[in-house]
């Protein structure tokens, strides 16, 4: 069999590395998305994950922008091959309590966490649809499972994302597209090491695990999700918390 075409977004954060690794690992032929204007950036980290056996290609990609995305799907199904594993990755966070929360940053991460959704799958799955076999992953998060404080903004794009993949589950259900989402809880990364270290400790304390998770832990429940022998499981959320949150 052809390698299948894997697209992670958001390769370069700390999550789509290892989302990337393990898709290697799966024998796909990973393509992976870097924001426009950071070329240099990603070719250094292209070159990085080559010398660690890790081939990837990489485009530039505004998940914020659905022309953007239209064309980058269709660039890459054209250079590279059918897109047959989509992994809605990139994410970003601009946390504040709300009585500080600026449009601006309910804006922004509504379109990067939410309309990228979208923006992402809408103009692939038909063709993946017609081509009768695909696995879409939307990431999630803990925090879209049971809101936190200062994050209203993405509480709620990571929520609506919920309701987007079991919508468009139904619709690939019969046509060997499986869509789910995986719902991350706080992962060792530079986004979750933002957060002031005083209430990381305390989130941390109430992990049962009794630690962050590590990124190829939130890889390897991607990497199940998108198997072949996967197609019956659709529609579902896969939480990986450390026990943070039992639904
Ligand atoms: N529950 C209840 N009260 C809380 C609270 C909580 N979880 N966290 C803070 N507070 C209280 C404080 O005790 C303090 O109370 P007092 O005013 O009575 O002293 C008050 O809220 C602090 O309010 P401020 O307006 O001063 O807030 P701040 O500007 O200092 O900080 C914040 C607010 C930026 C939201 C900060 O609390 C923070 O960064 N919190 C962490 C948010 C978080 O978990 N983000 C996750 C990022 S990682 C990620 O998102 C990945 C993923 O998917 C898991």
């Amino acid at each position: 069999m052809t390698q299948r075409v894997a697209v992670v977004t958001g390769a370069q954060g700390g999550l789509g590395e290892s989302m990337c690794k393990a898709m290697c690992d799966q024998d796909r032929r990973v393509v992976g998305s870097f924001l426009p204007g950071a070329e240099a950036e990603a070719q250094s980290w292209q070159a990085d994950m080559k010398a660690a056996g890790y081939d990837v290609a990489i485009y530039p990609l505004d998940v914020t922008d659905y022309d953007h995305c239209s064309s980058f799907i269709a660039k890459v199904e054209e250079e590279v091959g059918p897109i047959e594993i989509l992994v809605n990755n990139a994410g970003i966070t601009r946390d504040g309590p709300l009585k500080r929360l600026k449009p601006e940053q309910w804006q922004a991460v509504l379109r990067t966490n939410l309309d990228s959704m979208y923006n992402m799958c809408q103009p692939l799955f038909d063709a993946m649809c017609g081509r009768g076999f695909g696995r879409i992953v939307n990431i999630s998060s803990l925090n879209g499972e049971k809101g936190q404080f200062g994050q209203a903004n993405y509480s709620a794009a990571k929520a609506g994302i919920y309701g987007f993949t079991k919508a468009i589950a139904q619709e690939g259900a019969r046509k060997g597209v499986t869509v789910n989402a995986v719902s991350p809880g706080y992962i060792d990364t530079p986004m979750v090491r933002q957060v002031p270290e005083n209430v990381l400790n305390a989130i941390v304390d109430g992990i049962p695990v009794g630690r962050l998770g590590q990124p190829e832990e939130i890889a390897r429940a991607v990497a199940f999700l998108t198997a072949e022998d996967a197609g019956f499981i659709t529609g579902t959320n896969l939480s990986v918390n450390g026990g943070q949150y039992m639904s």
